[in-house]
């Protein structure tokens, strides 16, 4: 279990140190940083990254500024694994939810963000030589990860199964093959990363499948980390279940939870003692955040869904988080030959094409695997923009300004 530790700073810095070193083991780069860097460069929707473009709840907000400016202590350094209440409200909090004992000074370790929970957990579970599955499409900083700590990354896709022509897609489609995942476990495996509900898809893995994983990993005796920031987005009903619940899968798996994600605050990491206090107070009745916010972003998915569907684009529905994923298909053949290099994926030239002439930003899929045309490979992906009212207390800009831009095209598309 982790959650964003007081100091979002020392990433920046730890990051400027290896900088330098990063390229000579992996190689790997984020493309992501790619399409987010054009975008910041024109008048464009962004549509392409995961963050909540609304503010933090009041609550939240409160417990920031009152650890800013409250007990001086604060400000120092606390104790290596985690701020004490912190870790206390998480085991208790945590503990409840999965019915298990979970002891704040043993089980729970705070870092900065779960990509400081990522990297921890790669470099310390993954040595030379050792395989990592990873389910694709995955988010792109799980293969560099476990390239960095000098292991061998091993690639499973999520497939598409087939709809029904004219019915919209659903990320409950998207399955493992059993026999292709159980083809990926070998003697070399060490760890499993999964990710529910998943970036880029929405996927929010069932129970069975959960058992199918489970039941795999402990036949070879693989270590699952469980990257569950997005536990709380949830839509139309469907649960999220945590692997570490199965049977045999507590003492073999670690879980990632996200503060930023949890409280719609990416950019602090602070306060989230006391937001934590407050859901445990208000959980599962209307007041709680965690009932609130998936409902209002299930508002926000699916008034998205009908403006994308508008243009032409084909929405896969999301079960849950930020995101959701988009078929082009029918822009490949309408529109095959779109500028760009001859070996770029044709998502990737999509989405320059969208960012420069309709001035609208998504992340194409294709980087979220490891091999460039997967199937899924040639969708794209925006992001969730902020919910209506309810939760955030802004204006609905992220929603509207997409309309617009979607209406104008939709209008150039009229005969
Ligand atoms: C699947 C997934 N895991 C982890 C993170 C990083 O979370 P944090 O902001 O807490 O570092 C993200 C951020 O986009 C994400 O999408």
């Amino acid at each position: 279990m982790a959650l964003g530790g007081m100091f979002r700073n020392a990433a920046a810095i730890y990051l400027h140190l290896v900088g330098p070193f990063r390229g000579k083991k992996s190689g790997a780069s984020l493309a992501r940083v790619e399409f987010v860097k054009l975008a910041s460069e024109a008048d464009v929707v962004n549509l392409g990254q995961g963050f909540p473009d609304f503010p933090p709840p009041d609550f939240a907000v409160e417990a920031f500024q009152h650890a800013v400016s409250g007990d001086f202590m604060l400000n120092q350094y606390t104790k290596a694994f985690g701020y004490p209440p912190l870790t206390k409200i998480l085991a208790s909090f945590f503990g409840k939810l999965l019915g298990q004992d979970i002891d704040p000074l043993k089980n729970v370790l705070v870092t900065v963000g779960a990509y400081g929970a990522l990297f921890t957990a790669f470099q310390a579970l993954v040595d030379e030589g050792d395989e990592v599955i990873i389910i694709e499409p995955f988010f792109d900083c799980y293969e560099p990860m476990t390239l960095m700590a000098g292991g061998r990354p091993v690639f499973v896709s999520l497939k598409p199964s087939r709809n029904q022509d004219g019915e919209l897609d659903s990320s409950s489609n998207w399955q493992l093959d059993p026999t292709e995942l159980a083809s990926k476990f070998t003697s070399r495996t060490k760890a499993l990363i999964l990710n529910t509900p998943n970036n880029p898809l929405g996927k929010v893995f069932s129970r069975a499948e959960l058992e199918l994983v489970a039941s795999l990993c402990q036949q070879h005796d693989v270590v699952c980390i469980t990257d569950e920031v997005y536990q709380w987005l949830v839509y139309d009903g469907w649960q999220h279940v945590s692997i570490a619940n199965l049977p045999g899968m507590w003492e073999r798996t670690l879980t990632i939870g996200s503060a930023g994600k949890t409280f719609s605050a990416t950019g602090w990491k602070a306060a989230v003692a006391q937001s934590f206090e407050r859901e445990q107070l208000h959980f599962g009745q209307p007041s709680s955040y965690f009932v609130q916010l998936p409902r209002a972003m299930q508002r926000c998915r699916d008034h998205m869904i009908q403006s994308l569907q508008s243009v032409g684009l084909r929405p896969v529905i999301p079960q849950g988080s930020y995101f959701l994923i988009t078929d082009i298909s029918e822009f490949k053949s309408k529109m095959p030959n779109l500028p760009g290099a001859a070996d770029e994926p044709y998502d990737r030239r999509f989405v320059k094409w969208m960012i420069k002439n309709k001035g609208l930003m998504a992340i194409p899929v294709s980087i979220f695997y490891s091999v460039k045309d997967r199937p899924g490979g040639g969708k794209t992906s925006p992001s969730l923009p902020r919910p209506p009212a309810g939760v955030g207390r802004g204006d609905e800009s992220t929603l509207q300004a997409m309309d617009e831009r979607l209406q104008k095209w939709k209008d150039e598309l009229r005969p």
